[in-house]
């Protein structure tokens, strides 16, 4: 029976680009599917970007853009990584998209008829400057408990305890550098800690096979309670107030889902909106006893989609996963990825070196298990398995045996193969079944090392009957044609072994084989006489060089990235002639008649407001810039202007040649700063 199979790997959040975190998971997803379908499976294989939330919202703003605009432009992104690396999703969508805002309300108001959600009034951090409640992220000050000064409000980065922002010393917003206030405000729960949901909880992840046992150790920590009652699963907030990038909570005006809420019912709205583009029946599909639901994730989110999201799906009425598939991060030469100290692999980069998506598919797959264990990337590692397994010993055997048969058959196969052929072959066919296992339960390198054991048998059959010597022997034609037809008899039932990894590359095969897409079982049966293509080599060795390259920080340019020369020395008091101070805007708005300017009422700290027209319209909302610090030239002479005075100049930086190098950033202070402090 055919399965029919709903897949999801994580959504990524939508305020920046792919890092090799996101591609080693849609590497290991991709793998799965592409061996399902190649079993003849029904698979529907979807993801969106996750583009709600706060931290969204704020960089949109950051950037001068709407939040909607904002995440477009991080989507447009997306399809050079995923066609770079061979990643088949069926469907991309987003959490902003239509059918997740109706989704998230029918679920909502599902789990509402259920009572399952409670109105509470909580106190939490308030920003008096911008009028907005701070998510913990962007609350800093200096730690409870060592002193450390900077950090943020969960937990501290130099000794590492964990408190909440309440708890830290002189807080400021991390926004404006306001000193936060407590306010109150109602937020809507889902009742975690109802019977009801604990006890089908209990009973969804302990059904046997649906979780692996670390997840099942993880979720029993989470379910006790401590000797003094702590711990126990609480209720979930899942209310933010405006103003947030979400979706509105109905009949709760100014409240938003929780990015949270609505970010993993985007798996359904994807599938939905992936159902309507090609003529299915989304709602049929989910009605569909026997679809199964996976999803894999990283081990960073399993909370939320081991107790939240099976919980919100179930007490909704629909279908709950199957299988939650967690794995670990990946790490580079055993460090964490950390952007700010350059190291990882940036995907596109490895892509612009000329670097081999399909080595790394084949890596990530060599080092991944069914287990939540981290994967190392090793360079080294990288460059032996590459060049002495998957080139050295499966790539080898066609191009030990295509030139013979070419040459002296013209690519015709032998039907007969001879005895000692046949055992071969049927040795590896025997293991088909093994390897689909291997594939099936996630233990990717196990199954990549059955088959370059069997790649190794392969070569001790040619290095035994030596073809280079059969050819300069006479009346060895026949035993000639029968090993070099083995070979690559061998080579195509290695290929549809390796082909859910390596996909591109076996597309090559199939052309040089002259055979149509190969499925799983197709290794069962031997081609026959059959006419093979002219081999053409399918895949160079690794060039340590290019790791090299990989990991080298990016070059210096050798021009200025402005664009222009520095200007003459001066002495510190030429500096001193200029005044520079911070200021907030406190409003911003077009001009009439000026499609470049904007005009700014500036509080420099005098006890009243200046008014600055600025060149900054083609860069910035108005809205973008209002609350914000930024800095200006206090003791310029003021200027009549078409418009009206202008009494000083905000700073902005600019390239020189600006048509080629468009842009206009304005520059800001490092939180803290005050209205009226000279910059010096
Ligand atoms: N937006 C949420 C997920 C919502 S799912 C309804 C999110 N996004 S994320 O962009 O931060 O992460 C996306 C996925 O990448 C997660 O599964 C996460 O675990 C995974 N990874 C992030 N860093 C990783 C590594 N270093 N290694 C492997 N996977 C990692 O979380
Ligand atoms: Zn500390």
């Amino acid at each position: 029976m055919t399965r029919k199979i709903f897949v999801t790997t994580a959504l990524p959040y939508a305020n920046a680009n792919f890092h090799i975190g996101h591609i080693m998971e849609y590497t290991q997803a991709d793998i799965w599917v592409r061996f399902q379908r190649m079993m003849g499976q029904e698979v529907h294989f979807v993801c969106a970007d996750d583009a709600h939330g706060a931290p969204i919202m704020i960089a949109a703003e950051k950037a001068g853009k709407t939040p909607q605009q904002f995440v477009a432009d991080i989507a447009a992104g997306r399809k050079a990584y995923l066609d770079g690396f061979h990643i088949s999703f069926d469907n991309w969508h987003s959490t902003d998209g239509v059918e997740n805002h109706q989704l998230s309300k029918d679920v909502y108001l599902a789990l509402r008829r259920e009572e399952l959600i409670e109105v509470k009034t909580i106190e939490q951090f308030f920003d008096p400057e911008k009028a907005m409640f701070l998510p913990d992220r962007f609350i800093k000050g200096e730690c409870p408990k060592c002193g450390a000064k900077d950090q943020y409000g969960d937990a501290c980065e130099v000794c590492s305890a964990v408190y909440t922002p309440t708890e830290l010393k002189n807080p400021f917003s991390v926004l404006t550098g306001a000193t936060p206030v407590m306010k109150s405000s109602e937020h809507y729960f889902f009742k975690l800690s109802d019977p009801r949901c604990i006890a089908f909880l209990e009973q969804w992840t302990q059904t046997p096979g649906r979780l692996q046992g670390e997840v099942l150790n993880k979720i029993k920590e989470w379910f006790t309670k401590d000797d003094e009652g702590y711990g126990g699963l609480g209720d979930w907030d899942i209310s933010r107030d405006a103003p947030y990038f979400g979706i509105e909570i109905p009949d709760a005006p100014g409240k938003y889902f929780y990015v949270w809420l609505d970010a993993p019912i985007g798996y359904l709205a994807s599938l939905k909106n992936y159902c309507a583009k090609t003529g299915r029946d989304f709602d049929a599909l989910m009605a569909d006893e026997s679809l199964e639901q996976v999803h894999f994730i990283g081990k960073d989110i399993t909370y939320f989609h081991t107790l939240f999201w099976p919980a919100m799906l179930h007490f909704s009425g629909r279908k709950t996963p199957n299988h939650v598939f967690v794995h670990g991060f990946i790490t580079v030469s055993g460090e964490k990825m950390s952007k700010s100290r350059g190291t990882g692999i940036d995907p596109l980069k490895y892509l612009g070196l000329g670097l081999n998506a399909e080595w790394l598919r084949y890596y990530i797959a060599a080092k991944l298990n069914a287990k939540v264990e981290d994967v190392d990337f090793n360079p080294d590692d990288f460059v032996a398995r590459v060049n002495s397994d998957l080139v050295g010993k499966y790539i080898n055997i066609a191009s030990r045996a295509a030139g013979f048969l070419s040459k002296r058959f013209q690519g015709h196969l032998s039907a007969d193969l001879g005895v000692e052929g046949r055992v071969l072959l049927d040795g590896l066919r025997a293991h088909q079944g093994t390897i689909a296992e291997l594939y099936e339960t996630r233990e990717f390198g196990k199954a990549l090392r059955e088959v370059m054991m069997l790649a190794d048998r392969v070569n001790e059959f040619v290095d035994q009957n030596k073809p280079w010597e059969l050819v300069k022997q006479e009346g060895k034609d026949a035993v000639l044609h029968d090993v070099c037809s083995v070979c690559i008899e061998a080579f195509r039932v290695l290929s549809i072994y390796l082909k859910p990894v390596l996909p591109a590359l076996v597309a090559q095969v199939e052309q040089f084989l002259k055979v149509e897409p190969m499925q799983f079982a197709d290794a069962e049966r031997a081609m026959g006489a059959h006419q093979i293509g002219a081999y053409e080599h399918l895949m160079q060795r690794v060039d340590a060089k290019l790791l090299d390259a990989l990991f080298e920080a990016p070059a210096a340019p050798k021009v200025v990235p402005g664009g222009e020369d520095l200007a003459p020395e001066i002495k510190i008091d030429d500096f001193s002639k200029v005044d520079l101070r911070i200021a907030r805007i406190v409003k911003a708005e077009s001009v009439e008649g000026s499609d470049k300017l904007l005009r700014l009422t500036l509080d420099v700290g005098e006890g009243k407001t200046r008014n600055v027209f600025s060149g900054i319209k083609s860069a910035y909302t108005p809205e973008a810039l209002e609350g914000k610090l930024t800095v200006m030239v206090a003791n310029l002479a003021p200027r009549k202007m078409k418009f009206g005075l202008s009494e000083g100049m905000v700073l902005a930086a600019s390239h020189a040649d600006e048509k080629a190098h468009p842009g206009i950033f304005v520059l800001e202070p490092f939180p803290g700063a005050q209205p009226g402090m000279r910059v010096r």
